[in-house]
């Protein structure tokens, strides 16, 4: 079939047509790109006339609306900006983040964003963003620092789990649907961090040398979608993009986002990442966050006549225009009351959606009658949920069931479902025959000390402070977890419970970024911090323990070890007990934080070895993981069954009992690619990533993800897109035509199992023979999502965008002519039906 295409469309309509990607027919017709007006919901007649309110304003009045300040009320959020009370404008209050409201008091905790993006419902995303908007209102919240929708370049990076995925088609719909949802209920949205900030290793300094075709097709598109769903704030990242850093690089913040956008709101920068007062300023960042350790001299830098008062003034209104446009100005509009019993069930919904079924050999998965009433589970997130990764991302739930607990209630009377942890974060509290020390409250004598062990009845007083000093001895050598555990710490970035070995701390309880905090909390519900260091028998180690309390809070401290000895026990025991039974799961998981990326991609803590040892002992074996991004899986073909669950949430316990026993079938799609090996990475190479030098070369261009595996022909362990189902889906019936300057593609799918189920089919489009730039095999150009019941079949229409026929060339996006393939499957690597199309 030839079809002919309009070239000749302008740039607004290539800005509609990109939002159209979004716009997937049979999923959600009522998606329409609109511009960036009022939110829904907006009292009307309290417009005020921003102009005139400026004019009001004294110049120190404005400065203070262009950084933040501390929060004389804070509910312990990220971010706080002063109003001017006398003219009616409110104090602004921005928390984070990407997977709830993150404050002081318990949020829903909804499933990881990269959780979402394995739904490919930007429907869905709407519905997330709503619960977030909606809370966040709720809690007092005027700005949210989220969507983050930086693209997956490399798999270990620290904060994966936060973003959208690896494809910037897919990661543009759903940042869009979030944007819309979060807006919608009143509260401001922050895109972020823009831009090009895909790693943690030395971000806050680190060069990105990017090109500007990679740029504007893979890196920015997200943020172009932002912008084009009205998002009111932007975030620049710390990093550098090409030698300037992002919170003062004019070719982004104005000739980008400004000039072609036309973005609207204001642009905040990322916490500390501001270096320059009327530099940053005049490039377009217009509010340093949280202090303004810059912009406090704005007004001096005007007195002096070396910053014009009219760029002060083009940032505030920026601000003001926003604060209005959301009805905050006089008065502000009424707050909603929370609504958890409505965020649990979205919560919920989004963990059934994003779940993954990645392997399901001899159909394992559900489990049925007979295993449930011999069923081995393995694991210590089985019976401590991670719900959620850490960082500025972290959400504290109200509660969180475990998914031991949500199993057992879930299969009811007759079955037994035993558990062993197999690997032991745990430990015992250090003997004191491997401890001399000497304890000290502050302002009080030191005294011998036999352990650090005081918890439950045995905790210290609330608000008293400590210190153990003294040496550890191993009576064996080998690696040694050396574990600080603790709780009613006070509230610090840097953690106030602390264990130091050697000088080095390599524990820090509570710590925000960094510190080795776990996300999975001790048995008595200690958080749980450390390090695997190596003791040499009968060598004396310098070791230290800090802790001050909390007033109100019994301070708890543990210094805890998990011994080699221990470690191997834990393991057997998981093996001997998985060998008579009926069936095994084992659950597994990473754990993604912000501030520093995985050091590999393999599972940590001996992971691998216990799922070996379990498959080894059971044939029958699951694995359920729990990661926030891809990971090896040197046990695969030992496994029938692999469920990859993200961090789900607060609800995700129930989720994933749901989905083990069939309640519900796994419809998520990969939305990024899990290699086989580190080596095959676009990454693998140090000059590109972590970089050489402090530069990071983007050098792989475009070729970021499956459009590198797909390039230079290597087999991934799982490819983007890959998802399974307990049914079957037939594809047929492809038809392909010219729509709206790209095309509408449509095909039917049928459910030819016995399961009602869920499909996600993606079409991706080739490159023309001969390309005038390196294109990748095959990119995404759009997706539905379809339900379907036992025998159903569905015609399914999909419109493929006409930026996805362009390529970014000299300044502008232009049509890659010629003879082109469409495909469309069930992933990435499963394409069932194709046509070639002429672009003329
Ligand atoms: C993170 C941002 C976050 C901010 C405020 C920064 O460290 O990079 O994503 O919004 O802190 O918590």
């Amino acid at each position: 079939m030839a079809e002919a295409l309009n070239p000749s469309l302008t740039r607004r309509d290539a800005a509609r047509l990109l939002g159209a990607a979004a716009a997937v027919a049979a999923v959600s017709s009522r998606w329409t790109a609109r511009p960036a007006g009022r939110p829904a919901g907006r009292p009307a007649g309290r417009r005020a006339d921003v102009d005139a309110l400026l004019r009001q304003l004294t110049l120190k009045e404005k400065v203070s609306l262009l950084h933040g300040g501390a929060d004389p009320a804070s509910k312990g959020q990220a971010g706080y900006v002063p109003g001017v009370p006398r003219l009616g404008i409110p104090e602004i209050r921005l928390a984070d983040g990407p997977a709830g409201v993150r404050v002081t008091a318990s949020a829903t905790a909804l499933p990881a964003p990269v959780a979402l993006a394995s739904t490919f419902a930007p429907d869905l995303a709407r519905r997330f963003g709503a619960v977030i908007g909606r809370e966040g209102r709720a809690l007092g919240m005027d700005v949210l620092l989220s969507p983050m929708t930086n693209i997956i370049r490399v798999p270990q990076a620290g904060r994966n789990f936060e973003t959208l995925g690896e494809d910037p088609l897919l990661a543009a719909a759903l940042v869009a649907g979030e944007i819309r949802g979060i807006q919608g209920e009143g509260l401001i949205a922050t895109v972020k961090h823009y831009a090009a900030n895909n790693f943690e290793n030395a971000r806050q300094t680190i060069d990105v040398k990017v090109d500007e075709r990679t740029l504007r097709e893979i890196y920015l598109p997200p943020f172009e979608a932002a912008v084009q769903a009205g998002v009111g704030a932007v975030m620049a990242a710390y990093n550098h993009v090409n030698g300037v850093y992002a919170a003062e690089h004019p070719h982004l913040l104005t000739g980008i986002l400004r000039d072609e956008w036309h973005f609207g709101g204001w642009v905040m920068s990322d916490w500390f990442a501001t270096h320059s007062g009327a530099p940053a300023l005049t490039a377009g960042m217009d509010m340093e966050m949280p202090f303004g350790v810059n912009y406090g001299g704005l007004a001096a830098a005007v007195a002096s006549g070396q910053l014009a008062e009219s760029v002060v003034d083009t940032a505030v209104r920026r601000v003001l225009v926003q604060l209005d446009r959301f009805g905050l100005l006089g008065g502000g509009r009424p707050r909603p009351s929370p609504d958890p019993a409505g965020g649990a069930r979205t919560a919920k919904e989004i963990a059934l959606a994003g779940a993954v079924l990645l392997r399901n050999e001899r159909d394992l998965l559900p489990l049925g009658r007979a295993d449930l009433a011999d069923l081995v589970v393995i694991g210590p997130t089985a019976a401590g949920p991670l719900v959620g990764g850490g960082g500025s991302a972290r959400v504290i739930p109200a509660s969180a069931e475990s998914p031991l607990t949500a199993l057992r209630r879930q299969a009811g009377p007759g079955s037994r479902i035993r558990w062993a942890t197999g690997v032991d974060l745990e430990g015992v509290p250090v003997p004191a025959s491997a401890l001399a020390l000497r304890r000290a409250q502050r302002g009080g004598t030191p005294q011998a000390a036999a352990q650090v062990d005081h918890t439950g009845a045995d905790a210290l007083p609330a608000g008293s402070s400590w210190t153990w000093t003294g040496t550890l001895t191993a009576p064996e050598t080998g690696d040694y977890d050396l574990r600080i555990q603790g709780a009613g710490g006070v509230p610090s970035f840097n953690g106030s419970i602390s264990l130091t070995l050697d000088g080095v701390k390599i524990g820090s309880v509570g710590a925000l970024i960094g510190g080795n905090s776990s996300l999975i909390a001790t048995s008595g519900g200690l958080t749980n911090a450390g390090a695997t260091v190596r003791l040499e028998a009968g060598v004396a180690r310098p070791v230290t323990v800090a802790a001050t309390g909390v007033p109100g809070t019994p301070l708890q401290v543990r210094l805890a070890w998990v011994t080699p000895r221990r470690r191997q026990e834990a393991l057997r025991e998981a093996a001997a007990l998985a060998k008579g039974a009926r069936a095994a799961l084992v659950f597994a998981f990473n754990e993604g934080t912000e501030g520093a990326d995985r050091a590999a991609l393999a599972l940590p803590n001996g992971q691998d070895a216990v799922i070996g040892a379990v498959a080894a002992a059971n044939a029958r074996t699951a694995v359920v993981l729990n990661t926030g991004d891809p990971v090896l899986m040197p046990w695969l073909g030992g496994v029938c069954s692999i469920l990859q669950m993200w961090y789900p949430g607060q609800e995700g316990a129930d989720a994933t009992a749901t989905l083990l026993l069939g309640g519900a079938s796994p419809g998520g799609k990969l939305p990024v690619t899990f290699p086989a090996r580190a080596e095959d990475l676009p990454t693998a190479q140090p000059e590109r990533y972590p970089g050489v030098g402090g530069v990071a070369d983007y050098g792989e261009g475009v070729l970021v993800g499956y459009r590198h595996f797909d390039a230079h022909g290597i087999e991934p362990l799982f490819p983007f897109g890959h998802g399974l189902s307990y049914t079957r889906f037939q594809y047929g019936g492809l038809s392909v035509r010219a729509a709206g300057g790209g095309l509408s593609v449509s095909f039917t799918v049928a459910n030819t199992g016995r399961w009602a189920g869920v499909e996600v089919p993606q079409v991706y489009l080739g490159p023309p023979p001969g390309p005038p730039v390196p294109m990748p095999p095959r990119a995404l150009a759009g997706f539905a999502r379809v339900r379907l019941s036992p025998g159903e079949r569905r015609l399914v229409a999909v419109a493929v965008p006409l930026r996805a026929l362009q390529y970014w060339s000299d300044g502008r996006w232009t049509l890659a002519r010629g003879r082109r393939t469409v495909h469309v499957g069930s992933s990435s690597r499963d394409l069932r039906l194709r046509q070639d199309v002429t672009v003329r």
